[in-house]
C-alpha cells in the first residue's frame, strides 16, 4: 500500500490543492501555487505550529520581519561566502547538476564492449565512508544486475578538488559521454537590487532562511518584550534559495516557507545537550499531533564531517517520502556562533544579562527549523490512504481535523425541495462562523462523500426528508469509519465542537 508520488502530485492538481506555478505560461520549475484547498491546508499548519510553540509557552515570542535584509547581514551569517553548492554543467545540453546528486549513486559505463560498474565516492574523507559508499554500490550494481562489474572508488575532501582525469571519466546522463564542465560552487541566494540604481552598492538577496531575521532583531525584542533566559523567538515566512535542481514536487522548490525558532540558552558546555533533546521530543510531538505517521518518522544525528562548522550537534527528524527517506526538519544546536557573527559584523553587542549572578554573556542557541510545504508533503503523504467502500474502491485523505482545508461538507439530499434546501443552508451558515465549510448539493449523495473524502472532509452533514418533515435532526458521518450517526440540528456545532476537537 505504498503511496505514489504521481498519485499524490494528480491529486494535488485535480482538486485545487496545488499547482505548478505559472502554468498557464508552461511553469517555472521550483516554483508552486496554493490553490483554494492548499492555502487553507498551508494555513492551518501555520496556526498549528504557532498555537503549539508561541501562543502555548511563555518562553517563546514571534516575530515577523522583512524578507530582504540589509546585505550585510548575509557577509556576517557566512551566507555569502558558505551558503553554496557545487554544481556541474553539461557543455552539450547546457542543464545543469548539483555534483553531490550526479555522484552519488554508481555510474555504470561501457568499456570495450562490457560494462563497468563505477563509482565516484565524493566528500567522504574517512575509510568507513568509502567502504559504505563501496557497499551501495554493490547493491545498487546487484539490484541491475551488474554483478561482476569493477568498482571504482576517488575520495575527496571537497567536491571542487576532483581533478581533470576523473572528471574526464564522469558521463554527463543521458549522452554517457563525459562533456562536463569540473565542479564550481554556485550560491544558492537569489539577487536583487534596491533602489534605482543598480550597480554593486544597490545588491540585496532574498533571504535563504528566516532565521538571520531573527538573529538582527535579537536585541530589539530583549530590550521590550521583558524575556529571562532561556526564551525563544519565532518566525514563520518565506525563503528563497536558487537550488540547481529542484525536484520531488514541493520537498525542494526555490520558494518555500520556513517554520523557525531560534531558543536561547545560558552558555556552557553542559547546559545544551538537555535543551537539543527536549526541541526534539516537542518537535516529533508535535509532529505527531498533526497526523505525521509515527512509523514514517526516523532521527538523523549529524556527526563528524556531517556537522556544519558552527553547529555544536543537529538532528534531522526524517520522513519516509515515496522517493526515499529525507529530512523533514532539522533541530541544530548553533552554540554562540550566529550572535557573535553578528555582534563582529554589526558592532553592536548582542549579549544579555543574568541580573541574579550579575553576569554579562553571549547565549548559546537552539535552532528547530521545519520547511512548511515540506511538512505539508509529509502530511499529504500520511493521511493518503485507500480502503474499499459498498465494494467500490476509494482514496481519501485522512487528515487530523485540525490541518484538514476543509471541516465540514454540508449536503442537502436533495436540490429541488427549498424547505429542506433551506434548513440545510441555515446550518450551513451557522457552521460557516466556526469552520472552513463546503456546500455539496450535486450528485448522488455516495458520490459527495467520496468527493469530500479525497480532500479530507472529517464529516459530511446530511439534511434529509426526515429533518424537516419528522425528527428535526440530521446524519453526520465520518470520513474514516464513515459510520454515520444521528444528531438533533440544534445540536450540531456542539457535536462537531467536541469531534473536531477546537
Ligand atoms: N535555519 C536553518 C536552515 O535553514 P536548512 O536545513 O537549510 O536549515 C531547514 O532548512 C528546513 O527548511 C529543512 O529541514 C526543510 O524542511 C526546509 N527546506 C530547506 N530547503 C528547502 C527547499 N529548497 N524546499 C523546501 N523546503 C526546504
Amino acid at each position: 500500500d505504498k503511496v505514489k508520488m504521481e498519485d499524490i502530485v494528480s491529486l494535488c492538481k485535480r482538486r485545487g490543492i496545488i499547482f505548478p506555478s505559472s502554468e498557464i505560461y508552461n511553469g517555472f520549475a521550483g516554483f508552486f501555487d496554493y490553490g483554494p484547498l492548499g492555502s487553507e491546508l498551508k494555513r492551518n499548519v501555520k496556526d498549528a505550529f504557532w498555537r503549539s510553540f508561541v501562543q502555548c509557552r511563555e518562553d517563546v515570542v514571534g516575530i515577523d520581519s522583512s524578507i530582504i535584509h540589509n546585505p550585510t547581514t548575509w557577509q556576517s551569517s557566512g551566507h555569502l561566502d558558505g551558503f553554496s553548492d557545487p554544481m556541474v554543467d553539461c557543455k552539450e545540453t547546457k542543464l545543469r547538476y548539483r555534483a553531490d546528486q550526479l555522484f552519488a549513486s554508481p555510474v555504470v559505463l561501457e568499456e570495450d564492449g562490457s560494462t563497468v560498474g563505477y563509482v565516484c565516492v565524493l566528500e567522504a574523507n574517512d575509510e568507513d565512508m568509502v567502504k559504505d559508499a563501496k557497499k551501495q554500490a554493490k547493491r545498487l550494481l546487484k539490484e541491475k544486475d551488474l554483478k561482476g562489474s569493477k568498482i571504482q572508488a576517488f575520495q575527496f575532501r571537497d567536491l571542487t578538488e576532483i581533478d581533470e582525469d576523473v572528471m574526464a571519466q564522469v558521463p554527463s546522463p543521458g549522452s554517457g559521454k563525459p562533456t562536463l564542465t569540473m565542479p564550481r560552487d554556485f550560491n544558492l541566494m537569489f539577487q536583487t537590487s534596491v533602489g534605482a540604481m543598480q550597480d554593486a552598492s544597490s545588491v540585496a538577496y532574498l533571504r535563504p532562511e528566516t532565521a538571520q531575521g531573527i538573529f538582527i532583531n535579537y536585541k530589539n525584542v530583549l530590550d521590550t518584550a521583558r524575556l529571562k533566559l532561556p526564551f525563544g523567538i519565532a518566525q514563520i515566512g518565506k525563503a528563497f534559495r536558487n537550488e540547481i535542481t529542484p525536484r520531488n514536487f514541493i520537498f525542494r522548490s526555490r520558494e518555500f516557507e520556513q517554520m523557525e525558532i531560534e531558543y536561547f540558552i545560558p552558555p556552557g558546555d553542559d547546559v545544551w545537550q538537555p535543551y537539543h533533546e527536549k526541541w526534539i521530543a516537542d518537535a516529533r510531538e508535535f509532529l505527531l499531533k498533526v497526523g505525521l505517521k509515527d512509523e514514517l518518522m526516523g532521527y538523523d544525528i549529524h556527526e563528524g564531517d556531517g556537522l556544519a562548522h558552527y553547529a555544536r550537534a543537529c538532528t534531522d527528524i526524517t520522513f519516509r517520502f515515496p522517493f526515499g527517506v529525507q529530512e523533514l526538519m532539522g533541530i541544530a544546536a548553533r552554540g554562540d556562533f550566529d550572535l557573535t557573527s553578528h555582534t563582529k559584523g554589526s558592532g553592536k553587542t548582542l549579549d544579555y544579562f543574568d541580573e541574579q549572578t550579575r553576569e554579562r554573556f553571549t547565549p548559546h542557541v537552539i535552532e528547530p527549523s521545519l520547511g512548511v510545504d515540506r511538512c505539508i508533503l509529509a502530511l499529504i503523504c500520511s493521511a493518503y490512504a485507500e480502503d474499499e467502500v459498498n465494494g467500490e474502491k476509494r482514496s481519501y485523505l485522512a487528515f487530523h481535523p485540525s490541518i484538514a482545508p476543509v471541516k465540514v461538507s454540508v449536503l442537502p439530499l436533495v436540490k429541488n425541495k427549498e424547505p429542506l434546501v433551506l434548513a440545510a443552508r441555515q446550518l450551513f451558515e451557522k457552521l460557516q462562523v466556526r469552520w472552513n465549510c463546503s456546500w455539496d448539493q450535486t450528485g448522488a449523495i455516495g458520490r459527495r462523500y467520496r468527493r469530500a473524502d479525497e480532500v479530507g472532509v472529517p464529516f459530511c452533514v446530511t439534511v434529509d426528508f426526515e429533518t424537516i418533515e419528522d425528527d428535526g435532526a440530521v446524519t453526520i458521518r465520518d470520513r474514516d469509519t464513515t459510520e454515520q450517526v444521528r444528531i438533533p440540528i440544534d445540536d450540531v456545532v456542539d457535536y462537531l465542537g467536541k469531534k473536531l476537537m477546537d
